[in-house]
Parts: structure tokens; sequence; C-alpha cells
């Protein structure tokens, strides 16, 4: 266990050393943010699609309250890449994932990259009604950082996705040639935070192969869908390649009003 957790260490600070040698200029505050295709959602739509953190306000509060404490952990750690997953499909990773980043978005000293990685199942373009024209991982495994891939939502919120999969998602995932354009993404930009839709840990060892390359990770349950035995599974298997945040309950049907709000005051 040590050994892992040395291993880890060592292949963050060098990641580090690589982010801090690169792109002084971005890390003034300019930087290529500006000139990233700016893409509008019809709020409606994300409304429909539970999309609901671009505002502040009751329906966005659980997600501000996961923000607060998130930037807390990543500040205290100076960590920066979040992997948001789950044990099986549809617990809520995608959405939680989005709501998270708008959350932080709102933040106006607060930069957020998020970088769809559930290859197999990507629905983030269609939660946002955009066009399922967008292949950042595809061109990731032509061995490329294609930066018209990355799109921007108001000035914080940076995209990179992907309407379609790729062949085999976790042999990308794990390619050396990927950590190392996902690191160049991350030194042009220059995010506080990278949030990773990651795939399910359960169904496949997609997430696995890139859970070295992230500083912590988040895991979505769904009420009345996970069971207790996925979730410790899943937790111990996240346990032994990062550091789990915790658990993020989702689909809960019933949530005392007074619960939430007490929360989040
Ligand atoms: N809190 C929630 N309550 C009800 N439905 C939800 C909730 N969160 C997500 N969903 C819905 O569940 C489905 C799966 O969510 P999604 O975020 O795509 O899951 P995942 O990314 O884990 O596969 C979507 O239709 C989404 O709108
Ligand atoms: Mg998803």
């Amino acid at each position: 266990m040590e050994r892992i957790q040395s291993a880890l260490a060592k292949a963050r600070s060098a990641r580090d050393r690589k982010l801090q040698s690169t792109n002084p200029a971005s890390a003034a505050g300019g930087g290529p943010w500006p000139d990233l295709a700016e893409i509008r959602p019809d709020l409606k739509l994300l409304a429909r699609n539970r999309i609901v953190a671009l505002n502040p306000g009751h329906a966005a509060a659980s997600f501000d309250v996961m923000r607060t404490n998130l930037l807390r952990t990543l500040r205290a750690n100076s960590w920066t890449r979040v992997a948001i997953t789950s044990p099986t499909p549809g617990c809520g990773k995608s959405t939680v994932a989005l709501n998270l980043a708008f959350s932080i978005a709102r933040l106006t000293d607060k930069k957020v990259l998020l970088v769809e990685l559930d290859l197999r199942r990507p629905s983030l373009l269609s939660v946002l009604g955009q066009p399922n024209d967008q292949q950042f991982a595809a061109r990731l495994a032509e061995g490329r950082l294609d930066m018209a891939q990355v799109k921007r939502i108001g000035p914080n919120l940076a995209l990179a996705l992907s309407g379609s999969g790729v062949s085999s998602p976790a042999e990308l995932l794990s390619a050396p040639r990927t950590a190392d354009l996902i690191d160049e993404l991350e030194a042009v930009l220059r995010p506080d935070v990278v949030l990773f839709d990651m795939s399910p840990m359960l169904v496949s060892d997609d997430a696995l192969a890139y859970l070295d390359q992230v500083d912590c990770a988040l895991m979505v349950a769904a009420a009345e869908e996970t069971t207790v035995a996925e979730v410790e599974k899943c937790g111990a298997d996240l346990a032994k390649r990062t550091q789990v945040l915790g658990v993020v309950l989702n689909k809960c049907r019933y949530m005392e009003d007074e619960e939430s709000r007490a929360y989040a005051e």
C-alpha cells in the first residue's frame, strides 16, 4: 500500500513540475480561454435534464455545498483533478459533474474544465442540446490535442466533450500519450479544477485505467438502486488507486426540505 502511495505521489509531482513549466502566459490570467468557441445551451432544456446549478438558488444549493467542500479539500492538498464515477451506469455521474462544474464556474475567480471520459456512454452533448459533432476523445486516440474540440460556456467553464465513444476506451485511457495530452490541455488552460466524468467502476476497467492520473474521486450512488455491496466494492477499488472524497447520494425521492436547507446554511 505504501509503495502504491509513494508511486502515486511521484507521478503527481512529475506532473506538477511539467504543469509549472508550461504556458506562464495563461497562468497570468489571460490565456486561451476567450478563444474557445462558446456554446449557449438552452436553459429550459438544461432544467429538463436536471442541470440546475447555473444560477444560485434553492435548486443549486446542494451543489454549492458540494463545491465549497470540494474546493476546500483541493486547496488544502494542492490538488486539481477530480474523477466522478459510480458503481454502475445511470447513477447520475454526468448530472452531478455538470451541475458541480456550473456551480464552480459561478465563482468569478475559479475556472473549471470538465472532461468527458465515459467513452462508452458519452451523454453531455445531448444533455446540453448540442450537435454530436465534438470528438475530443477521438482526437486523443489519433494522438493529438485538438483545441477546436474544447468549448466554453461563459468565462469560467471549459468542456472537452465527445459525441461518440472510441473503440477501445480502456486502452486509450491507460495510454501514456493520453495522460500527456490531458496534461497538455491542463497546462494550456490552467483551470483551478478539472472534473472527469468517468465510466462506472463495476462494469469495465475503463475508469480504473485513468485513475492514476487524478488526485481524488467522488462516487455517485443512486438511492434505491445502488446496493451497499456495490458502494463497498466501488469504494475499495477506488481507494487502491486514489483518494476517495466521499459518496454523493443521488436520486433521493424523500428529502426533507428542512434537511437540505439546514446543510446548505
Ligand atoms: N437526482 C436525480 N433524480 C432523478 N433523476 C436523475 C437524478 N440525477 C440524474 N437523473 C437522471 O438519471 C439518468 C442518468 O443520469 P446520468 O447523469 O446520465 O447518469 P450516469 O452519467 O451516471 O450514467 C438521466 O436521465 C438523469 O436525468
Ligand atoms: Mg454519464
